[in-house]
């Protein structure tokens, strides 16, 4: 089976060596995602193992469709029954990039007619369309007339652990937290610092890591154990590959600490941490007032910036004078604007462009001397 593991734009190779590191096979990093292939399971098992992922698509079908009646009869070609009974409900997702049919929800709703129309026709009655909670997503993505089908075996997206009750700010998403930390590479010894860590997404995402927790262990229920396909025997595998991940988990990893000025964004570190179940050392302290860690340590951030927060002068400035101080330390910072990049008065060893939702920031990495 052909599965593709969609990623936030700029962080498809965290992505790519995720897969790798898992053993995943036919692994091909590409533009919003990392193609893989393998049985069914090993799409259950992505979606339990992806730190760096938002959703696992499995390709269920691929043929042109240049109006809505070639759309319509390519999906009601296609076998629905993996996933659809009558009693389950679905949403359609479509998005269209140069194609003749230009409407994503002119796509979705055919999609919709032709998937309820074959199952109508087989089984006697049709599922309901339920865009809340759906049992099954489908995602339909048109390029150049192309028209590619997918089952979304996650449902809800992987970057949702669960445990960030309280979100401050400008949280950034537990997935881009994870490529942050993997794109920057972190090798999981060095003690991780955030020092503007509003509500800890990146140190618990470290910890997390560190240990070896499998991102998807909290996830009560992902969308394929929803499917009508899924009965007792891949239910019971399931449980295996729970079991399998429950038993790598680590009881200790490196120090991870975190800080921010507000006072309220501490707590909700703290609050998140517990909820995830590591220990993440916190303290309320402006950037300037970094407390001293032995080298080396590795700091990894997202400061706030224009768009989300105002990027102020005197953040600029101890921003500057904080890190350049951090000799023979590892710094890692998302930065959202150009001048947070300036604020750093020295060459970065390594620089990304990596999307944060619809803002197109900075991966940068220096090595202080
Ligand atoms: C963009 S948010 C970080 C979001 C975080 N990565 C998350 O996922 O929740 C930036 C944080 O920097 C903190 N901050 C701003 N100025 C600071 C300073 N001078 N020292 C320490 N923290 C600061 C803010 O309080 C805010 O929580």
């Amino acid at each position: 089976m052909d599965f593709f593991a969609t990623a936030a734009k700029g962080t498809e190779p965290a992505v790519r060596d995720e897969l790798r590191e898992h053993r995943f096979r036919g692994v091909r990093a590409d533009r919003g995602g990392v193609h893989f292939q393998g049985a069914i399971d090993e799409g259950f098992r992505a979606c339990l193992e992806l730190r760096t992922a938002s959703r696992v698509l499995l390709e269920i079908g691929a043929f042109e469709a240049r109006g809505g009646d070639a759309l319509y009869e390519g999906v009601r070609a296609l076998d629905w029954t993996i996933a659809l009974s009558p009693k389950r409900t679905l949403a359609v997702r479509a998005s269209c990039r140069s194609s003749a049919l230009t409407h994503s929800q002119f796509i979705a709703q055919k999609t919709k007619d032709a998937i309820v129309d074959q199952l109508r026709d087989r089984q006697g009655a049709r599922p309901s369309v339920d865009l809340e909670d759906p049992d099954v997503v489908v995602s339909v993505h048109l390029v150049k007339d192309a028209a590619t089908i997918y089952l979304d075996l996650a449902g809800e997206p992987l970057h949702r652990r669960g445990y960030r009750a309280q979100a401050g700010e400008a949280p950034i998403k537990e997935s881009l937290a994870a490529a942050m930390l993997r794109l920057g590479g972190w090798d999981r010894e060095r003690p991780l610092v955030d020092p503007m860590c509003g509500s800890g997404t990146i140190a618990i995402e470290a910890a997390l890591w560190a240990r070896g927790v499998a991102p998807g262990l909290s996830r009560a229920r992902f969308g394929f154990e929803r499917w009508a396909s899924h009965d007792d025997a891949a239910a019971a595998r399931m449980v295996e590959l729970r079991d399998r991940a429950r038993a790598r988990v680590r009881r200790d990893g490196p120090r991870v600490m975190a800080s921010d000025v507000d006072p309220r964004a501490v707590a909700a570190t703290l609050a998140n941490a517990r909820n995830a179940g590591v220990t993440v050392e916190t303290s309320v302290r402006p950037l300037r007032a970094l407390a001293p860690v032995a080298p080396p340590a590795h700091i990894v951030t997202n400061p706030p910036y224009g768009e989300r927060l105002p990027a102020d002068p005197a953040l600029l400035r101890d921003l500057g004078a904080t890190f350049l101080g951090l000799h023979g330390h590892r710094v890692t910072m998302l930065a959202g604007s150009p001048a947070l990049l300036h604020a750093v008065p020295c060459r970065s060893e390594k620089e990304l462009a990596v999307w944060n939702g619809a803002i197109e920031c900075r991966l940068a990495t220096f090595e202080i001397p």
